[in-house]
């Protein structure tokens, strides 16, 4: 089963595959972009071109995720990791509590982060069943001097994912690093979402951060300005030099999503795709096991074990000798992990999907 440009099936948590239609047109502009005369990559930030674009991806991505007037979107350097520092530098203030849901390891990291800034309390730690689920939000008791509340809404090594927006009267602040763009969203359930573009949405680099106009207005003054939400919002992400490469790769990818049916069309290709994953652990006759609950398993980050370790080696050695890359578990998990992000292909999981019949018939 050849792939466009003999590209093999990219499993990898991320970064991780991009649509190949993006990265053609990548491709042809990347000389001379749109008769520019230069390549994205070596234009001005202040070009015309430039404000150009990343107006676009803006505009595309609040249409894409139905993003409300009263929020502002913004393209930020530092990745994911680096939110985990800003949010609670600006809005853990002396005297209030950040309530954190931890279903697995970044949650961890963002609370481990957190506690540098101010008081933390930990709502909800699925650590006992080595996160394997996920609790209902609202069921859940928060601190009466909450600032925030921060959960995960997909853990990417666990693989375990929240199928719904959760309506609280707490602010939500939510790390969508790993499943932001892969089903729709209401947006105006949260506070804050942010997430790290190199999954669904581009290249490493770059890092969106959507935030309610209230939320923005409460942090404090004095924060270097790299830091201040404010001053990158009232600069357009443009307080510096933005990465400009990577938010231009963002546009085009929000124009494909838009192109190929929105969130509610990648969600139907995503829920196909895991579905034939989680078929084939399911009718393996324990020979796999996945490690999510069934009514919390991720669409995109697939987690499931074999027998044993030795099994398990030989595994993801031969399905990357045909072509299979990036199935190892995160260690926390053991087993395999097959992300299986908004680009990746259906026939990809179709071709693990018999591996691992194949793989059980013979070995189980
Ligand atoms: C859910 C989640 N949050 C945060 C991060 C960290 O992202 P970054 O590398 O952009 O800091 C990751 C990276 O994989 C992630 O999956």
């Amino acid at each position: 089963m050849s792939q466009p440009y003999d590209r093999i099936f990219n499993f990898s948590a991320g970064p991780c595959t991009l649509p190949v239609e993006v990265l053609e047109e990548a491709k042809e502009d990347l000389l001379n972009y749109k008769g520019t005369g230069m390549s994205v990559m070596e234009m001005s930030h202040r070009s015309k071109a430039y404000e150009g674009i990343i107006a676009a991806a803006e505009a595309d991505l609040r249409t894409l995720m139905g993003v409300p007037d009263n929020y502002k979107v913004l393209f930020l350097q530092g990745g994911a990791s680096t939110q985990f520092a800003t949010i609670p530098m600006s809005y853990l203030p002396a005297g209030k509590t950040a309530d954190f849901v931890l279903t697995g390891t970044w949650g961890k990291k963002a609370l481990e982060s957190a506690k540098i800034y101010g008081q933390t309390n930990v709502v909800f730690d699925a650590k006992a069943d080595n996160y394997n689920q996920v609790p209902n939000l609202e069921s859940l008791s928060y601190s009466s001097d909450a600032a925030f509340m921060h959960f995960t809404s997909n853990e990417t090594i666990q693989g375990v994912e929240f199928k719904s927006d959760p309506s609280l009267s707490v602010p939500v602040i939510c790390d969508m690093s790993s499943d932001i763009l892969s089903r729709p969203v209401d947006v105006s359930k949260y506070a804050l979402i942010y997430a790290g573009a190199q999954k669904n949405m581009g290249p490493a680099g770059v890092a969106v951060v959507i935030i309610r106009d209230d939320l923005l207005a409460s942090g404090p003054d004095g924060l270097a300005p790299m830091f201040d939400y404010k001053v990158q919002a009232e600069n357009g992400s443009m307080y510096n030099t933005p990465p400009c490469w990577s938010i231009y790769m963002c546009g085009l990818v929000y124009k494909h999503v838009l192109k190929h049916g929105g969130l509610a069309g990648a969600q139907a290709r995503n829920q196909a795709k895991a579905d034939v994953l989680y078929s084939a652990i399911d009718g393996s006759n324990g020979f796999f096991k996945g490690h999510a609950h069934t009514d919390c398993r991720s669409i995109m980050n697939v987690t499931f074990t074999l027998p044993d370790e030795d099994l398990t080696k030989t595994f993801i050695k031969e399905t990357e000798v045909a072509g299979l890359d990036g199935l190892k578990g995160h260690r926390s998990v053991g087993g395999c992990r097959a992300s299986i992000y908004n680009a990746f292909p259906q026939e990809g999981c179709e071709a693990l999907a018999a591996a691992m019949k194949e793989f059980a018939a013979k070995h189980g």
